[in-house]
């Protein structure tokens, strides 16, 4: 199969979606890989090592449109793009179709083969290429909220692991999944005194299991979070309600409670906040302050990090990738129900549920396609 990799044209989007060891794993299958030339730079890719590796390094990126059979992204087409894919295309890429009806018409009109990153689900319900990202923002999560407790960037002016003599930073971090574990595991890490709270005890219970003492778990309730907020530091949102809108945990009459300075790190702006007064930020622009209270609401946080954020996500996505190019999706998908979930958008028809709910659309039976 002839695979195509574009240069990311998003504002500030250095990730590019497979790595030059990807390219070479591909090859030994056979396939034909074009890389647009400077695909990779922003995460250390030179076009010579995709040379290397059996890329054919493209300047145009309408020829990679135009000769791949199959697109593999970052994130979704955008701009030219969106007149670029062909009917019968298969494009593999973060979409997020619910929250853009542009995107989503532009993909039905072009007819394109459309395999969500975000949907791939497997049966135990995990989501195996959102969770490298989410690793990702919650490890940064602690890095960034440690820098702006700094005083010259307006935070409180504390060092989260303390010095002897002196107590550490206290990290209060709202929800004990994939970015709470992993931001708990950094803070720890750091010294700080961690506390984690969420409403599924099992979570509890691994947290409690294999982190240290010093993190120290509690059921989440309203009535929690408005005593810890007054004594903590930092403060990171990481809850997630599939399929909703984040909930308010953090209230906008809470932060007149907290130590001026306090840092919030709301992770969950992506799905609206789980503090009432997120507003999503920018990595040129990524705080700003409310009630003394500096908050830092950026959606993509893994973007600050290409280098890392790359190989994680290619080294989830590159096993789906070779199923494809060597199967076919039809016969891929019909092998493994987790990229069955995937399928999104079929040659203009809508197979998943939340895309055909979220715009009215008709949905159509993922059978009808085959
Ligand atoms: N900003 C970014 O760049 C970025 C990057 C990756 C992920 N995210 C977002 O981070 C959020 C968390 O992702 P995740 O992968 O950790 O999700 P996850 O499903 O692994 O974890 C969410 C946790 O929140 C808990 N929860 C739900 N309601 C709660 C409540 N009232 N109080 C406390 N906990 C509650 C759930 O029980 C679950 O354990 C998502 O919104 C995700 O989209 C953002």
């Amino acid at each position: 199969m002839t695979i195509g990799i574009p240069k990311e044209i998003k504002n500030n989007e250095s990730r590019v979606a497979l790595t030059a060891s990807g390219v070479f794993e591909l090859r030994q299958y056979g396939h034909h890989i074009l890389v647009e030339q400077g695909a990779g730079k922003g995460s250390g890719i030179s076009d010579v090592e995709y040379e290397h590796a059996g890329a054919e390094i493209v300047t145009n990126p309408h020829d990679i449109w135009a000769r791949a059979e199959m697109i593999v992204k970052v994130k979704e087409p955008i701009d030219e793009e969106l007149r670029l894919a062909r009917a019968g295309q298969i494009v593999f890429t973060y979409f997020h179709f619910a929250s853009s009806i542009t995107l989503t018409e532009a993909m039905i009109g072009r007819g394109a083969v459309c395999i969500a990153y975000e949907t791939v689900e497997k049966p135990d319900r995990s989501l195996p290429l959102l969770t490298p990202m989410s690793e990702v923002a919650g490890r940064m999560a602690v890095q960034q909220g440690a820098r702006y407790l700094e005083k010259p960037v307006k935070g409180r002016g504390v060092l989260l692991g303390g010095v002897p003599g002196v107590p550490p930073g206290r990290v209060l971090i709202l929800g004990a999944g994939i970015v709470g574990v992993q931001a708990a595991k950094m803070a720890s890490g750091l010294g700080a005194h961690v506390t984690i709270l969420d409403i599924n005890t099992d979570r509890l219970r691994y947290v409690n299991d294999i982190l240290p003492p010093h993190v120290v778990t509690q059921y989440s309730s309203q009535y929690t979070i408005r005593k810890l907020v007054q004594t903590h530091d930092l403060i990171i949102g990481a809850v997630l309600i599939p399929g909703a809108k984040a909930p308010n945990l953090v209230t906008r009459d809470m932060l007149k409670t907290m130590r001026p300075g306090t840092v919030i790190v709301d992770v969950a702006v992506d799905q609206g906040g789980c503090v009432e007064t997120c507003v999503p930020t920018t990595h040129e622009n990524p705080t700003y302050v409310i009630d003394d209270v500096l908050h830092y609401c950026v959606a993509n946080m893994p973007g600050a990090v290409p280098f890392t954020s790359t190989l994680a996500l290619t080294n989830s996505t590159l096993p789906y990738i070779i199923n494809i190019a060597n199967k076919g999706w039809k016969a891929a998908c019909a092998h493994d129900p987790a990229l069955m979930k995937g399928l999104n958008i079929v040659e203009g028809k809508v197979v998943y549920q939340g895309v055909a709910e979220a715009f009215d659309l008709p949905l159509h039976d993922v059978v009808e396609v085959f």
